[in-house]
């Protein structure tokens, strides 16, 4: 689907907001996603950091998880952005391979990923980002 650029804007927005309630002491790397399903609904997913390092669930994971356990089943696009604790995202945070991996459970290969360095947003599908997708 082609966002507009106020959607767009919104959905960096929103990511920005949902970062500022990372839980990340270990790496103080915080993420913010803004998910938008396809009924219009914005569902926000931060970093939720563990003592146990592998039990860390990342943004996006974070903010499908919730959209799942809301009943949504189509998803649209979402923006995905990081920085260092205390600062403004400098550069790009593409998602992780397992996010990707988690992604294409969900999403179509036409599926909108939005990336902040802090000036521009960039635009990808999940096909470019991820193009040989595992599934059984
Ligand atoms: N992180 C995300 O939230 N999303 C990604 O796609 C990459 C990494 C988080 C996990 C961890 O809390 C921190 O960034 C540093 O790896």
């Amino acid at each position: 689907m082609k966002l507009s650029n106020e959607q767009k804007q919104l959905l960096i927005d929103k990511a920005l907001e949902a970062r500022e309630n990372s839980y990340s002491p270990y790496s103080n790397f915080c993420v913010g996603a803004a998910l938008l399903t396809a009924d219009g609904e914005i569902i926000l997913g931060t970093n939720v950091e563990n003592a146990s390092y592998g039990a860390t669930i990342c943004a996006e994971r974070s903010a499908f998880c919730t959209a799942i356990t809301k009943g949504k089943k189509d998803f649209v696009a979402i923006s995905i952005l990081g920085a260092k604790k205390g600062a403004l995202p400098e550069s790009l945070c593409p998602p992780c391979g397992m996010c990707r991996q988690f992604m294409v459970e969900f999403c179509s290969s036409d599926f909108v990923v939005l990336l902040y360095d802090g000036k521009n947003v960039v635009e990808k599908t999940l096909g470019e980002l991820f193009p040989e997708v595992f599934k059984l």
